[in-house]
């Protein structure tokens, strides 16, 4: 795949470069062989347009990668491209039929909008791959289709039906028996060795599922490595954790009892016997799981309750078709939201929760820090130990982001402001003005949700 674009683009020769940026663009049209099939017309423009030589880690650099002058540039290019999105697994999907990840939708559809790839000085090596006016309206035509088929909210206005943000679901299907019983495990103490700290020690529901801590702590004073994100809607988020090591809610919650730095429990026997010592909680158990007290059944019923954490709030009301839900200002924050590219990550029912991204995608982050490397920020690298994807983190969820500072897996941002400021120098490349940030800041406010009808503090 990586060779797609020696088949049909002709390389110039350095000399004729000038000659190349006056010509207009030809475009390919070997898609158009495929006009019955969306899915490899896709595919087809991705890899005829060059797109997979700077967007695909495993991608080799071309020959004219060792020349002196071009050559980093193009480095720079391949390892830029890459960081931002790696088209490897959107191909596969296509070619295989498979559903096509939100995060990708989004990417491609921005820049079938903003028409900014491939680079200028990709296209004027490679004659023919800036994608043309048909080009782009096969890959919008087939986000939007993606979209309403398979990410769009039932709920949600015929107007929006293609917007990247959609709505919260009402409700995910719950059993009212067993959310009961993980509502209280959530807020049980013995779940933890010394009895002193309960899933909600550190994910209060009064206090927007965060503990407003840079890191948590946990028994004994311990504190652990990164920063603890809120449990509400993170039913929605494609896997749990900063680095996905968990797939899903239930899996999740048989990390922290045995973590020795969070809640301590030796085993989930011992948590067990002391739960079921518990003669009135035991016998409410027993009649919803017969099989007792056990990692599965305790991790099932927490699971089954963060299930009903989703808070609505006004902008998805607007989403809905309540167009008095949001001001104008408001709605100027959602648009330049989208313009600055923030919805291409940050997508979703969940603003977020369906990726994993590179931070410091235009700047290094973690130098500008200034803080030594810790194991926390390999991020997704420390499950794949891919080095691609070190520094990767589940984009975090923007529903209630003005309710748990600090920010980043880090913790190390302590306002919106500096959040959102940091996101436009190091994810985006660009500076943002206090006018933007305000606009933004104004957007961020509308997803305050409610959780059973109150208004999140
Ligand atoms: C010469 C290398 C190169 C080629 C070829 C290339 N890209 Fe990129 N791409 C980059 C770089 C570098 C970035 C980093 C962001 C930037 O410069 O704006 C990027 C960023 C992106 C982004 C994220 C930014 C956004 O606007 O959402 C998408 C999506 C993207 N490219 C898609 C494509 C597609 C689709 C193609 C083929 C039509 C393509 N790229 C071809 C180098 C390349
Ligand atoms: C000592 C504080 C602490 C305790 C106690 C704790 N957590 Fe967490 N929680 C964290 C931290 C820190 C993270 C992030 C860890 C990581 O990503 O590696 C986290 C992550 C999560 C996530 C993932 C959210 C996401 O978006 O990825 C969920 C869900 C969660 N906790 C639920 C629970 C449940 C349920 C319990 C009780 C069984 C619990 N937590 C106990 C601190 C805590
Ligand atoms: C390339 C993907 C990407 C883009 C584009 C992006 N973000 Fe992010 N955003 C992330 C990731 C990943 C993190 C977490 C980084 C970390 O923890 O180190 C994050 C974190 C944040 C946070 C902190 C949330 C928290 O709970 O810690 C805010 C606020 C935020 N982004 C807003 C924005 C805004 C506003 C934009 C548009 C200018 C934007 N982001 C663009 C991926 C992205």
């Amino acid at each position: 795949m990586t060779n797609a674009i020696f088949n049909k683009n002709a390389v110039l020769p350095i000399g004729l470069l000038s000659l190349a940026l006056v010509l207009p663009s030809c475009g390919s049209s070997e898609y158009k062989k495929y006009a019955d099939n969306q899915a490899k017309q896709v595919a087809t423009i991705l890899r005829d347009n060059g797109c997979m030589q700077c967007h695909d880690a495993a991608a080799e650099l071309p020959f004219y990668g060792k020349f002196p002058v071009i050559g980093p540039t193009v480095k720079v290019d391949m390892v830029e491209g890459t960081r931002y999105v790696d088209f490897t697994s959107l191909l596969e999907a296509l070619d295989n039929g498979k559903l096509v990840a939100e995060a990708d939708l989004a990417k491609v559809e921005d820049v079938a909008l903003s028409g900014t790839m491939p680079p200028s000085k990709y296209t004027a090596m490679h004659w023919g791959t800036s994608l043309d006016s048909d080009e782009k309206a096969v890959l919008l035509a087939w986000a939007k289709d993606i979209r309403k088929k398979n990410y769009a909210t039932s709920t949600v206005a015929e107007e929006f039906v293609n917007e990247p943000v959609q709505p919260l679901p009402t409700a995910i299907p719950t059993d009212p028996a067993k959310v009961a019983l993980g509502f209280d495990l959530y807020h049980d103490t013995r779940l933890s060795h010394d009895n002193t700290i309960a899933c909600a020690t550190c994910h209060g529901l009064e206090t927007a599922g965060v503990d407003h801590k840079q890191y948590s702590e946990g028994i004994g004073g311990q504190f652990g490595g990164v920063n603890a994100p809120t449990v509400y809607n993170s039913a929605l988020n494609i896997l749990q954790f900063w680095d996905g090591r968990a797939a899903d809610l239930k899996e999740q919650a048989a990390g922290p009892p045995l973590n020795p730095v969070e809640m301590g429990s030796l085993s989930f026997d011992d948590i067990s016997a002391k739960l079921a010592a518990d003669k009135d909680l035991n016998k409410r158990f027993l009649a919803v799981y017969p099989e007792g007290f056990n990692q599965s059944t305790i991790t099932d019923a927490i699971a089954e309750f963060e299930k009903t954490l989703l808070t609505p709030s006004r902008f998805d009301k607007y989403l809905m078709g309540d167009k008095s839900a949001i001001t104008a200002e408001e709605i100027a924050g959602y648009e330049l939201f989208k313009e600055n590219k923030c919805a291409t990550c940050h997508t979703g029912v969940n603003l977020g929760g369906q990726s994993f991204e590179y931070m410091g995608i235009k700047g290094d982050y973690f130098d500008y820090r200034g803080t030594g490397l810790t194991d926390g920020d390999n991020g997704r690298f420390a499950v794949t130990q891919k080095e691609q994807d070190r520094h990767r983190f589940k984009t975090p969820t923007l529903r209630n982001v003005m309710l748990t500072p600090p920010y980043m897996h880090d913790g190390s941002i302590a306002t919106v402001e500096e959040a959102i400021r940091i996101m436009h120098e190091f994810q985006i490349g660009k500076e943002i003005t206090d006018v933007e940030t305000k606009s933004i800041v104004a957007f961020l406010n509308t997803l305050t949700g409610e959780y059973n009808g109150k208004l999140l503090q």
